[in-house]
């Protein structure tokens, strides 16, 4: 039986990372192991990927746009053979991302269109969206700061990645998108979460 795909979406600082590994915990606790995966990846193209937006490495808005397709190109592969093995897999990002986030310097369009073939191999069977405004964003980003500033985070930018994720996610089945109120405590939004996901994974 194949695994189900599971995206985890959201902007900046509103905690889907530790929503990802809250949910993939509580999984595990139960016996249901999943993959956890991310883009950009780990690999070769991902860590160009990651110069980039370290701003250590500098290269055109749709340059960035093909290395995050061609990064996604890749790790759809081996999350394919994840999948027909029977594992579920949980990603943090997947193409919503590049439309919301490539979608800032460029037509949000073109940026689905080289994103094509990567949907057409594989699209999620549930998207996890974590709904936090821009100012809630913010806050937790300025909080919990690390040394490396990343390039898209400023609030308007923030604001403008949560309405291109509108556009995104107006190509997806609504039954396969659960937008969960992330203005919560981590353990009430895990809690949400995970009432949405079970189903879908009992489900075989
Ligand atoms: P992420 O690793 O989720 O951020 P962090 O670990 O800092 O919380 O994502 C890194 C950045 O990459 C984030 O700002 C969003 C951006 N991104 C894109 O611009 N396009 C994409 O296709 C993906 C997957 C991520």
């Amino acid at each position: 039986m194949r695994g189900k795909f599971i995206v985890f979406e959201g902007p900046d600082g509103s905690g889907k990372t530790t929503q990802l590994r809250l949910l993939a915990e509580r999984l595990a606790s139960e016996g249901t192991a999943a993959a956890t995966e991310r883009e950009p990846t780990g690999s070769a193209l991902g860590t160009l990927v990651r110069e980039v937006l370290s701003g250590r490495r500098v290269c055109a808005p749709q340059t960035l746009a093909l290395l995050f397709s061609a990064d996604r190109s890749e790790h759809i592969r081996d999350m394919e053979r994840l999948l027909g093995e029977g594992k579920h897999v949980l990603c943090d990002r997947y193409v919503f991302s590049s439309i919301a986030y490539q979608g800032l310097d460029l037509p949000t369009e073109w940026v689905a269109e080289i994103n094509r073939p990567n949907t057409e191999r594989l699209m999620p069977d549930a998207v996890v969206y974590i709904d936090l405004d821009e100012r809630d964003c913010m806050e937790h980003i300025t909080r919990g700061r690390d040394a490396v500033e990343e390039i898209f985070e400023t609030r308007e930018k923030i604001k403008r990645v949560r309405e291109n994720y509108e556009y995104a996610f107006s190509r997806l089945s609504p039954e396969r998108l659960f937008r969960i109120d992330g203005a919560r405590t981590p353990e009430e939004v895990a809690r949400d979460i995970y009432a949405c996901v079970r189903p879908l994974i009992s489900e075989g």
